[in-house]
């Protein structure tokens, strides 16, 4: 398949919406044909799925959240991401199966293999050509917080505690060191600028490998 598939992950907090926006607009400058697109949610059905995880009152266990998310992510793969891919298309993910493994598997704890075989079904096998994490401690996220964000209604996952959220961080950083050629982990302390500027150079030589 042509194209390009590129995402973007990391915790609550870590400047992801930011440096897409960054990102975007540097694909945007260059020229280049590029979809934009978010999970849960870039399509119909995906987005009323979303309103079910992040904004109902149900407890939900970590097995029906996955089943979820996964049921977003084979619309969005099949309707979106590779109709997108085979136009040649750069396409950028904010948030994709990474987010399962760390989030419901790592700090959910459901098994791995599970996971995998249900990515594998929802995704025909689709992998990023390139993931980003943006890695920042549960420490300095909050640092992050406004007062006003600290206190806004957080949506099903922001509230599922200190302990969950510090999983998610080692979650990524574990996945990262088991995904070496595919997980870029970039020290989300820095400036955004030179976030923006550490991203758009990784992209570059990654797609570069690829042509
Ligand atoms: P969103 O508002 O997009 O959060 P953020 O700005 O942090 O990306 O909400 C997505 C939430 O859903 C986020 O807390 C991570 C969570 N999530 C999972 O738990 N599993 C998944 O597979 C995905 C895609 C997201």
């Amino acid at each position: 398949m042509a194209g390009f598939l590129i995402t973007f992950e990391g915790g609550d907090g870590c400047g992801k919406s930011t440096q897409i926006t960054k990102f975007v607009d540097f694909l945007k400058d260059s020229g280049v044909e590029y979809l934009c697109t978010r999970e849960p949610g870039g399509t119909e059905v995906g987005e009323k799925i979303r309103e079910i995880l992040l904004h109902s009152k149900a407890d939900m266990s970590p097995e029906t959240e996955l089943l979820l998310f996964s049921a977003s992510r084979n619309k969005l793969v099949e309707d979106v991401i590779k109709p997108a891919l085979e136009e040649g298309k750069i396409v950028v993910l904010d948030r994709f199966y990474d987010s399962t493994y760390v989030y419901q598997g790592y700090a959910g704890k459901l098994k791995v293999e599970d996971i995998k075989n249900i990515t594998k079904f929802a995704t025909n096998g689709l992998k990023p050509d390139l993931t980003i994490v943006l890695d920042l401690s549960y420490d300095d996220a909050m640092k992050r917080k406004s007062k006003d964000e600290k206190l806004k209604n957080l949506d099903r996952i922001e509230s599922k505690g200190e302990e969950y959220h510090r999983r998610v961080r080692d979650g990524y950083l574990k996945l990262a060191k088991e995904n070496k050629k595919r997980i870029v982990v970039i020290d989300a302390t820095q400036s955004v600028e030179e976030i923006a500027l550490q991203i758009r150079n990784v992209f570059l030589n990654k797609l570069r490998k690829k042509k």
